[in-house]
């Protein structure tokens, strides 16, 4: 199999590919065409929340877009330029030469793939021949892990995907780190924060919304919201979907109501933002995905042992979207 970058006549059976993913998972909004042009594009969706580089800083990337086609039942290395072959399986990776913090260097990241489940063999081929281009990188590690920017902010492959599951345990590579997703339409009239005193910081460029709530001058609880990831923007429906990426309460102050008043106060707020925000997305898949009017949906990914989280949203309401898997492989 060749490693390549896409021509636009293959972005119509990759945007089929995308879409057969994406429609299965909280907020099954399919991408289409131009969804798939930006996720293409897009290098690190999240960079505007660490501006001072941290966690997720990047020091040097090869990006690289695999593509592998056949047809019926027998997978075929037939050039991406035969007018008959559609696309199977495809994926990109990125060699990272250094990260602060907790990944450690050199490895080789999967940002997204996608996999016909019609047609699960191509997974293997198409994860064998991700280990070869990261062993060519000299990466030691190969890894799905952070958030797949196929999403909305979700890490690693959810489990709904399960040809793609099977491929990476077939191929050896280890489960780990699991995330359940949860998503729910927020009330827009309700309120809870009777005697909390609530604070916003708001970075409407980045794209994000803390609010920390006070007791007597002392902190209590916080909750941050981040838009939907910027190469989304452009998606149909997306602008009703926030991104719930924390809440936290203070030991003392649990089981008194706060986090669900947080997550409320949270929900009022972005269903009345003004229209005036309409005019710093840019268009679509360019700017960031900042909601206007009447967002609705709340996405959100916890720990699947949380019950504490679990039993708040879904004292909200809040419906379980699927446990996601992150993979990694040791090559040396
Ligand atoms: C999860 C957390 C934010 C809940 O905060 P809280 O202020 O205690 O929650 P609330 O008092 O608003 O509880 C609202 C509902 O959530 C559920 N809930 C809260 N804590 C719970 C627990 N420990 N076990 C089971 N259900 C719980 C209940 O249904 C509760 O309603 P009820 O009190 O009327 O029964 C808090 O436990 C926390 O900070 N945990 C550590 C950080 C964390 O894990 N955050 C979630 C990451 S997404």
């Amino acid at each position: 199999m060749e490693t390549r970058l896409y021509a636009t006549k293959d972005l119509e059976s990759l945007a089929r590919l995308i879409d057969i993913h994406v429609s299965v998972v909280p907020p099954f909004l399919p991408v289409g065409i131009g969804g798939t042009r930006a996720i293409l594009d897009a290098r690190d969706p999240w960079d505007a929340h660490y501006p001072e580089g941290g966690f997720h800083s990047v020091c040097e990337e090869t990006p690289c877009v695999f593509g592998l086609e056949g047809s019926g039942a027998t997978l075929q290395a037939s050039p991406l330029e035969s007018p008959k072959a559609i696309l199977r399986a495809t994926a990109r990776i990125r060699r990272i030469d250094a990260v602060s913090g907790a990944t450690g260097p050199g490895q080789c990241f999967i940002d997204w793939l996608a996999v016909d489940p019609a047609l699960p063999e191509s997974g293997g081929p198409l994860i064998a021949a991700i280990e070869a281009k990261a062993r060519e990188w000299g990466c030691p590690v190969a890894a799905v892990e952070g958030r797949n920017h196929l999403g909305a902010g979700w890490f690693g492959i959810p489990e709904v995907w399960s040809h793609l599951l099977d491929r990476f345990e077939a191929a050896g590579w280890d489960r780990r780190d699991p995330w359940l997703i949860l998503y729910g339409a927020m009330p827009a009239d309700r309120r809870d924060g009777e005697g909390w005193e609530f604070r916003w910081d708001v970075n409407e460029k980045a794209g994000e919304w803390g609010l920390t709530a006070f007791r007597d001058g002392r902190k209590a609880g916080e909750c941050m919201v981040w838009g939907i990831p910027s190469h989304l923007a452009g998606v149909p429906g997306m602008e009703k979907w926030i991104n719930l990426e924390y809440v936290g309460v203070e030991e003392e102050f649990q089981r008194r109501g706060l986090a669900r008043a947080l997550v409320l106060e949270q929900a009022r707020f972005h269903q009345e933002r003004g229209a005036s925000m309409a005019s710093l997305a840019g268009p679509a898949g360019r700017g960031l995905a900042l909601p206007t009017l009447g967002v609705k949906n709340f996405i959100l990914m916890t720990e699947p042992d949380n019950h504490a989280a679990r039993g708040l949203f879904e004292s909200l309401g809040f419906a379980y979207g699927p446990v996601c898997w992150q993979f990694r492989k040791r090559l040396r």
